[in-house]
């Protein structure tokens, strides 16, 4: 523990020269702020409705803004100015848009980061004796399971284990999607691929995970796998509602909504009791029976770091966790790719010369595709999994010339910031090269959140989905047969609206 404290007090004392080095460089606002304090407004004269909870929770409700949240905070954003501050319901924050704010935010975000808790899941986990996971801990005990974790999940060393295992699994999903097309008997697939993307980021994230196949490509589903999927489905969307109420209050009351959620982190549990059962009894049987990488379950039991219950609740949460997040980003790519087919062409050029250049050495092909992360990156942008980002700030700072005291939660707007014009030119255009050429990306590639807190499955998450649009494109080509705008709605992460319709042909039938 010695060793985790000086080493925060040391990002404490870089972060405190780092940040006068922001304040001074990045804006001339903030500057002159610095330069006299007295200039500083008090925290209550943030603009923005905070004064009565009750009324804006009930005002949200009306406007149907659970759903539209990323869609209220664009309106705020450019109603209030680049900074306002709001009280719904039982949870009061500052929101911010810029990115240099975003500096300044998360250079106060301590040695110990803490977001906005999600109430229903800790609720839950009370509720049923469970311990917290990564996502849920904070503190020191966070600092100790993360430190663990990220030497098996997000080190640039584990990275070669994982991509056979990925590779595996999408080579697997383009032969399903060829027996899709050949069933239609028209040599194409017209179909909302949400609930295919869905079973292949299942599938994926449970092969890295458990070192096993769920099995849920195959033409029969094991019941089991499926009752999985539904309990995910319906976590996410029982979450949403309770963001405002306390879960305290619904589980007093019987609501429906809190005993569906119950039923569905039962499910999810369940299944990863069975998957953990199973690999421990594999491993107590024949432990170092082979070379081949066991997957990060076996990894942390076998490392002996963290206890089975640590294990458990974090490795429960990770595959909760790993699912929606990037089957709905890699929808929202094939939707933009299908509205501009040069795009489409220009990606699978570089990933055909990238095929040549690296000699089927998938590590290498990686490396050699940045249009394609860049097309990853502008997808987030304009359709981030996360709303926004926020933090606990564990000291006093100004945020555009006004006082924020420490302990107040700060967000940043993560879907306001990527539409805003001042921030990314043309916003509306989905632009991959952005991303590519030397514009400055001074925190504004921020989809996977920063620093220690950042998204733990993040390496997982853009291999899982480089791997997917890499294979994809060199074996069909999309199309969409109207332009018709798809907009997101709110469950907790964001998610398309309407169904979004996809054509897919076989590249070589349709040249
Ligand atoms: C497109 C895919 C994904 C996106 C955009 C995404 C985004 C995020 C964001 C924004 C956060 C909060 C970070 C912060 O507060 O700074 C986060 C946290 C987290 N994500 Fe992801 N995520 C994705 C996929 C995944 C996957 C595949 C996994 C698991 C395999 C995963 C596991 C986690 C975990 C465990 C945390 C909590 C980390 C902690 O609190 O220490 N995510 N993610």
């Amino acid at each position: 523990m010695r060793e985790v404290m000086s080493r925060c007090s040391l990002r404490a004392r870089l972060g405190q020269s780092l940040s006068r080095q922001v304040r001074t460089t990045h804006t001339g606002r903030v500057a002159a702020v610095r330069k006299d304090s007295s200039a500083v407004q008090p925290f209550s004269e943030i603009p923005g409705q905070w004064k009565n909870s009750v009324a804006n929770l009930y005002k949200l409700w009306r406007m149907d803004g659970l759903r539209n949240i990323h869609r209220i905070m664009v309106h705020n954003f450019n109603m209030y100015g680049p900074i306002y501050r709001e009280k719904i319901g039982y949870y009061e924050s500052v929101n911010i848009i810029e990115p240099e704010d975003a500096a300044v935010l998360f250079k106060a975000e301590g040695c110990f980061p803490k977001r906005l808790r999600v109430e229903a899941w800790t609720s839950y986990r009370d509720y049923r004796n469970r311990k917290y996971g990564v996502v849920l801990k904070d503190g020191e005990d966070w600092k100790f399971n993360r430190n663990v974790l990220n030497k098996e999940i997000i080190s640039p060393k584990v990275q070669g284990n994982f991509v056979p295992l990925l590779d595996e699994v999408i080579q697997d999903f383009v032969a399903r999607v060829y027996k899709k097309i050949e069933r239609t008997g028209q040599n194409e697939w017209t179909t909302d691929l949400s609930h295919e993307l869905f079973k292949y980021t299942l599938e994926s994230v449970s092969h890295v995970l458990y070192g096993k196949r769920l099995g849920v490509l195959s033409d029969y589903i094991d019941p089991d796998a499926q009752h999985f999927i539904d309990c995910i489905t319906l976590m996410f969307k029982t979450t949403s509602p309770m963001l405002y109420l306390p879960p305290a209050l619904l589980r007093h009351t019987g609501a429906r909504i809190w005993k569906d959620h119950v039923e569905a982190w039962d499910g999810i549990f369940n299944q990863a009791d069975r998957c953990i059962q199973s690999i421990y009894r594999q491993l107590r049987k024949t432990p170092d029976a082979d070379e081949k990488y066991p997957g990060v379950l076996a990894s942390l039991l076998m490392l002996d770091k963290l206890s089975i219950e640590d294990i458990k609740a974090s490795i429960t949460e990770l595959m909760a966790g790993g699912v929606d997040t990037t089957s709905i980003t890699l929808l929202w790519t094939l939707y933009e790719l299908a509205r501009y087919p040069d795009l489409q062409e220009e990606i699978r050029a570089e990933i055909s010369a990238a095929r040549d250049a690296s000699e089927g050495d998938m590590m290498q092909m990686l490396k050699m595709v940045p249009l394609l992360k860049g097309a990853l990156r502008e997808t987030l942008r304009l359709h981030p999994v996360a709303v926004s980002l926020q933090r606990y700030i564990t000291e006093d700072i100004v945020l555009q010339n006004y006082h924020i005291p420490a302990g107040t939660l700060v967000q940043l707007g993560l879907y306001a910031m990527g539409r805003d014009h001042r921030i990314f030119p043309h916003p509306e255009q989905y632009r991959p090269s952005r991303w590519v050429r030397s514009q400055s990306h001074y925190f504004r590639g921020l989809s996977f959140g920063f620093g220690p807190r950042q998204c733990l499955g993040r390496r997982i998450a853009e291999n899982e989905m480089q791997l997917f649009l890499i294979h994809m494109l060199e074996n069909f080509r999309f199309e969409k047969q109207r332009q018709v705008e798809v907009r997101s709605t709110f469950e907790l992460i964001l998610v398309p609206e309407k169904p979004i319709m996809l054509t897919i042909k076989p590249l070589n039938a349709s040249r």
